[in-house]
């Protein structure tokens, strides 16, 4: 019924199943196609595995061999020759990417690096890295207001400064500011002195 609703596309995220020995993706993926779904997400862990345990990406494989409509394959890839092996490996047409685009969301653009030329040539310069993070700030104070734009900052800013060292101290005195003036200064300030160093991919 949301699809006949909406002339939007509608997409469904599932898991692999209720638990280990009820595993019903593939039923679930005929039924979401056969009810008009656009495109499905599979995390591939079951529900009462929660986040514990290593994903496996085989019933994802099944629900691609089983379906037309596009699949994304999602869990645990964090970063792009793990992005690529999944799509090889699951013939999924996506992958969804979660925790590890927290704090790192030029993660994206190095999958595609990954997936078009098979390297990854994009490290965020110290510039990029001011330029994206402090434009997020701004974002979440605009899009928040003050009292909660503090808050949300608190978090986004604690998975970008984890990737720096000093990060983590710094974190913590950033959590004590409490203005949104404060933040953007102090920001600002760690940035232009921040060490950058390229991960490997
Ligand atoms: C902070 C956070 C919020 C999430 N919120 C949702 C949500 O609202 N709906 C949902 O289906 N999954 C949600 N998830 C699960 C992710 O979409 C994803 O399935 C899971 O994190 C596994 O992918 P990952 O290993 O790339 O993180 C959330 C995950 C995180 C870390």
């Amino acid at each position: 019924s949301v699809v006949a609703s909406t002339t939007a596309p509608v997409t469904l995220k599932i898991r692999t199943g209720w638990d280990k020995t009820n595993i019903n993706a593939v039923l679930i993926a005929k039924i979401a196609e056969d009810a008009g779904i656009s495109a499905l997400s599979i995390h591939g862990r079951t529900r009462a595995c929660r986040f514990i345990g290593e994903v496996e990406y085989d019933t994802i494989t099944e629900v691609v061999k089983s379906v037309s409509i596009p699949v994304i394959a999602n869990g645990d890839i964090d970063s792009p020759s793990k992005a690529k092996s999944v799509m090889e490996y699951t013939g999924a047409s996506a992958v969804m990417i979660g925790r590890a685009a927290l704090g790192n969301p030029w993660i994206f653009r190095q999958i595609n690096e990954k997936l078009t030329h098979n390297t990854v040539s994009y490290f965020p310069s110290r510039v990029d890295l001011q330029n994206i993070i402090i434009k997020h700030l701004h974002e979440l104070h605009d899009f928040y207001g003050e009292s909660m734009g503090l808050k949300f900052a608190r978090k986004h800013m604690s998975w970008y400064l984890s990737n720096f060292i000093d990060g983590k101290t710094f974190s913590k005195f950033f959590n004590s500011l409490t203005t949104i003036h404060q933040q953007a200064s102090h920001i600002k300030e760690f940035l232009s002195n921040v060490e950058v160093s390229q991960k490997a991919a």
